[in-house]
């Protein structure tokens, strides 16, 4: 009786729901379609998805479309809808210089990723505006002067060497099999980066429960953005409150350090001296100097170290990738570094050295705009903004700057690996440097670009020097993949050994 009954009441509202649901999806397609207006992109869209399920399964492959969509109908930008977000993807450099020009509180705001804030928490760097951020970069700044980076450049190389030893027995071990060198750079990368902004202050026990919330904030980054229990992106946003608390502590212990008279050994020390200073010649205690409590130090550490990270690995793997495949260019690095270096002597590389390496810097600057690491720059419209003549993009939309379309924009055959380009009587990098948008524009431009080329460049420097090394082939294996910095789809399988 009773499930007739509930059958009954089914049937009789079940045209009432439909229309509702009906309704639901006309508006959703209305206000896409006013939103969108009259640019390219998908005429229709599914409701709510949009289009991310081509987003996930094929990230590559969807912004290779809007690229496509965006040059076709010549207006160098296009649209698109993920999960309930009208997205504008920017293909033309000028007008990717018109977001990065208008990052401030009533135009864009850079997110970093589609789902930062949630991500990340609305409070880093990376969210701040004006003269708020001016400040705070103005803080963080002198410690990337050329003194500050040739500290850093000897740290570097320590664990450059550690780890290529490490690499060294490895490759013994395993009977010289080949190895997926993405996840060896990455480790030694994020060594690198705490060793250079942390140093002393993370101990064995800290450095184990960091490493294990990164991978989790790894793989949250790549995931459905659902944020309940058991799910990846939740997860990751779990992950971020935990290692914003351990470098909180680091920052705590710094500033002990720094006040009890200790000279400072890495980054954070040197900012926590700027610092401690500043609070003192206010004169008023630390509540009265923005930004310099522990919690919020150890999120603009994370912010950091999130930027420093994958970007710098993707640059490493792929500069292996493409001197692998170009063996005359690999014998010009190895012959310009052997004039410097030698890893007989016990001299490390310094900062004026790298100044002297023209041809490796050409090596990786190529790298870098040939593989954009960061292939795109995600931003938020925090109000309506006119875009171009006859578009304005509406205020909540996510526009994507692209800086890999910008590296094949002006530049003579930018489809070549040509590290020539960059030479002196070339000079490329002065010509187009409009479209050199690896690191970005305007305010928030990369605060670590100069430490990133050096560091490519010491990589670059003395694994070619140390080590003969060979790509596992397979198909499709130079394909670039997102993870979401890109690589390559084998994650550079090679075996190395020593020269
Ligand atoms: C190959 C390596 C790297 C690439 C391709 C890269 C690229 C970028 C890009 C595209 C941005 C956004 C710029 C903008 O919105 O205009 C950025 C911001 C940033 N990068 Fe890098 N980066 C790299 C390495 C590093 C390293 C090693 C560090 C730190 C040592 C670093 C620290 C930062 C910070 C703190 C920001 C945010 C700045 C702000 O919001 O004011 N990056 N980076
Ligand atoms: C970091 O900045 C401070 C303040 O400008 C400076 O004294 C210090 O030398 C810098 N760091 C390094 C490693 O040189
Ligand atoms: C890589 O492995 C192949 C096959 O075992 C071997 O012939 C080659 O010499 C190795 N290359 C390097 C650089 O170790």
């Amino acid at each position: 009786m009773g499930s007739i009954f509930v059958w009954s009441i089914l049937v009789s509202i079940t045209p009432y729901l439909l229309s509702i649901i009906s309704l639901f999806v006309f508006i959703e397609q209305v206000t896409y379609l006013k939103k969108k207006k009259a640019s390219p992109g998908p005429i229709l869209v599914l409701p709510f998805l949009g289009n991310v399920i081509q987003l996930i399964r094929n990230p590559t492959k969807f912004w290779q479309d809007q690229a496509k969509t965006a040059t076709d109908s010549n207006c160098g930008f296009s649209a698109n809808y993920i999960i309930g977000k009208f997205i504008v993807f920017i293909q033309n450099s000028e007008l990717s210089h018109k977001v990065f020009a208008n990052v401030r509180p009533d135009a864009f705001h850079l997110i970093c990723h589609p789902f930062g804030k949630k991500l990340f928490g609305e409070h880093n760097l990376i969210y701040l505006s004006g003269q708020e951020h001016k400040d705070l970069r103005a803080r963080i700044a002198p410690n990337f002067t050329a003194k500050a980076l040739s500290t850093y450049a000897s740290l570097q190389q320590s664990m450059i060497l550690q780890h290529f030893k490490k690499w060294e027995r490895l490759a013994i071990q395993n009977d010289n099999k080949p190895f997926r060198l993405r996840f060896l750079c990455r480790d030694m990368n994020l060594d690198t980066s705490l060793t250079v902004f942390v140093g002393p202050y993370l101990n064995k026990k800290s450095r184990n429960a960091f490493d294990k919330q990164y991978d989790m904030f790894n793989v949250g980054l790549m995931a459905f953005p659902v944020d309940l229990p058991c799910f990846a992106f939740h997860k990751a946003r779990r992950a971020v409150t935990r290692l914003v608390e351990i470098l909180s502590d680091c920052a705590k212990e710094s500033k002990t350090a720094v006040q009890s008279g200790r000279p400072p050994v890495c980054l954070i020390d040197f900012w926590m001296q700027e610092l401690l200073k500043e609070i003192q010649e206010s004169g008023s205690g630390s509540n009265e100097v923005p930004h310099s409590s522990d919690t919020e130090i150890g999120g603009y550490l994370f912010d950091f170290l999130y930027a420093a990270q994958d970007a710098s690995t993707s640059s490493l793997v792929w500069a292996v990738t493409l001197l692998e495949q170009n063996p005359e260019i690999l014998s010009k690095v190895r012959q310009e570094v052997s004039q410097i270096w030698s890893p007989k002597s016990d001299k490390l590389i310094t900062a004026e050295n790298l100044r002297e390496m023209k041809y490796t810097e050409a090596v990786a600057r190529e790298v870098m705009r040939y593989r954009t690491p960061a292939t795109l720059v995600p931003h938020i419209a925090g109000e309506d903004f006119q875009l171009t003549d006859s578009y304005t993009i509406p205020k909540g939309t996510i526009v994507f700057p692209s800086v890999f379309e910008s590296s094949f924009q002006g530049f003579t055959e930018p489809e070549q690996f040509d590290p020539d380009r960059f030479s002196e009587n070339r000079l490329e990098d002065e010509e187009h440097k409009r479209n050199f948008l690896v690191f970005g524009a305007g305010p928030h431009q990369c605060i670590g670009q100069r430490y990133a080329v050096n560091h490519l460049m010491l990589f670059i420097a003395m694994f070619t020097t140390l080590f003969d090394f060979e790509r596992f082939r397979t198909d499709g294996c130079d394909e670039i993949v997102y993870v979401p910095t890109i690589c390559p789809k084998d994650d550079c399988l090679v075996n190395i050994s020593l020269r």
